[in-house]
C-alpha cells in the first residue's frame, strides 16, 4: 500500500507541474492510457491472491480516481491560464485614435441622411420607415392618385408583377417616392404626428442628375392647428441648419401635387457662375423640395378625420442635397462604387453628424 501512496504523491506532483495542455495529455496517456502505468498495474491484479487482489484493487481504484481528479483540476487551471494569456495578448486600447490609413469612408448619402435625421430629430421628429416594394394603394391611390389619374404619369414607375393576380392594378411597384410612408404612418398612429421618413426611391430615369435608384426624405406633421406658416418656419429652420448658414433667402412657388393642397416648391437663393455655385447669396434660385398641406382625401385614406385634423408634408431629394452641399457634379458617380471617388467625397466615420458637435465640421475631402 505504501508504494501506492508514494506513487499517488509523485503522480499528482507531476500533474500539477505540467506546463501546458499537451504535456498534461502526455502524462494522462502514460498513466491511464491503454499501456499506462495504472492500467498495467490493474492488469497485473490477476496474478495476486484473493486477499491481496481485494486490497490492491481498492487501492488502485482510489489512486485512479485521485489521479483523474488531479488531471481535471490541472486541465481547468491551464485552460484558464491560456485564456488569460490570450486576453492580455489580444487586448486593444479602445481609447487610441483611429488609424486613417486603414479607415473606410462614409458615403455622402449616408452623411446627408445622418445630418437630416440630426436636424429634424432635434425639432422633435421621429424616424419612420416603409417598404421599398409597395402596393399601388400606398404609392398612388391613397395619395389621391386613383387608377388612370394623369398624375401617375408624372413619375416613370417600375412595376413588379403580382404572382397572385394578372390584373395590372394588383401589380406592385418599387416606390416612386417616400410619400407612401405618410399613409403607413397614419394607419398606425393617431395625431399628433411628427415624422420624417428617409429611404430609397425608384424611377426610370438616367442622366447627370437622375439615377433609377435615389433617396428622399419625407416629412409629415399632423395636428389640430398645424398651418402653412408652421410648414414655412420648419423648412426655413431646416435649410439654415442644413447649409450651416445664419441667413438664407427662400421663396415658395405655387405647384401641384395630388396629395397636397395647396402645394408649393421651395427655392433657396444662390449665385450661379460658370465655375461655381454659391448657396445663400446672389440673384439666382435653386429648387430644393416639394411641399404642401396634406390633402383631405389623403387624411381620409389614412383613417384620419380631415374635419378635426390638418397637417403639412414635404419631400426632399437626399442625393440632390448632397450634390449641392458638397459640390458633387454627377449623380451617377454616387453609385459606381469607385473607391477613389469615395476617398475624395467620403466622410470620416468617427465624425458623427450632430446639432451640438457640428453637422459636417470635418466634411468631405472635396471642400
Ligand atoms: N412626393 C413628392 C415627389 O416625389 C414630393 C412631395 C412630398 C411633395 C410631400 C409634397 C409633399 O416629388
Amino acid at each position: 500500500m505504501e508504494n501506492i501512496e508514494e506513487l499517488k504523491q509523485n503522480l499528482v506532483a507531476e500533474i500539477m507541474a505540467a506546463a501546458d495542455v499537451k504535456q498534461l495529455e502526455d502524462i494522462r496517456i502514460a498513466v491511464l492510457g491503454k499501456k499506462g502505468r495504472i492500467t498495467e498495474m490493474m492488469k497485473n491484479l490477476g496474478s495476486l491472491s484473493v486477499e491481496e487482489k481485494k486490497e490492491m484493487g481498492k487501492g488502485l481504484n482510489i489512486l485512479k480516481s485521485e489521479v483523474e481528479n488531479a488531471l481535471n483540476v490541472q486541465k481547468d487551471r491551464l485552460a484558464e491560464q491560456e485564456l488569460n494569456a490570450r486576453l492580455s495578448n489580444e487586448k486593444i486600447d479602445v481609447t487610441l485614435p483611429g488609424r486613417p490609413e486603414v479607415q473606410g469612408r462614409i458615403h455622402p448619402v449616408s452623411q446627408i441622411y445622418e445630418e437630416v435625421v440630426a436636424i429634424f430629430g432635434q425639432m422633435g421628429f421621429e424616424v419612420a420607415e416603409g417598404p421599398d416594394i409597395e402596393d399601388q394603394f400606398h404609392n398612388f391611390n391613397a395619395l389621391n392618385m386613383p387608377a388612370n389619374h394623369p398624375a401617375r404619369q408624372m413619375q416613370d414607375t417600375f412595376y413588379i408583377p403580382n404572382p397572385e393576380s394578372s390584373d395590372f392594378d394588383d401589380s406592385f411597384v418599387v416606390r416612386t417616392h417616400t410619400s407612401p410612408v405618410q399613409i403607413r404612418t397614419m394607419e398606425k398612429k393617431q395625431p399628433p404626428i411628427r415624422i420624417i421618413a428617409p429611404g430609397r426611391t425608384y424611377r426610370s430615369d438616367y442622366d447627370a442628375t437622375h439615377t433609377p435608384m435615389f433617396h428622399q426624405v419625407e416629412g409629415l406633421v399632423i395636428d389640430k392647428t398645424t398651418t402653412m406658416a408652421n410648414l414655412k418656419g420648419c423648412l426655413y429652420d431646416f435649410v439654415k441648419a442644413f447649409f450651416e448658414l445664419d441667413e438664407i433667402p427662400v421663396r415658395y412657388r405655387p405647384s401641384y401635387f395630388p396629395f397636397t393642397e395647396p402645394s408649393a416648391e421651395m427655392d433657396i437663393g444662390c449665385l450661379k457662375t460658370k465655375t461655381e455655385l454659391k448657396i445663400g447669396a446672389g440673384n439666382d434660385w435653386l429648387e430644393i423640395l416639394g411641399c404642401g398641406m396634406v390633402h383631405p382625401n389623403v387624411l381620409r385614406a389614412g383613417g384620419i378625420d380631415p374635419d378635426e385634423y390638418q397637417g403639412f408634408a414635404f419631400g426632399v431629394g437626399i442625393d440632390r442635397l448632397a450634390m449641392l452641399k458638397y459640390g458633387i457634379p454627377d449623380l451617377r458617380t454616387f453609385f459606381e462604387s469607385d473607391v477613389r471617388w469615395l476617398k475624395h467625397y467620403g466622410f470620416n466615420p468617427l465624425d458623427m453628424a450632430s446639432m451640438t458637435g457640428g453637422l459636417s465640421n470635418n466634411g468631405g475631402a472635396a471642400r
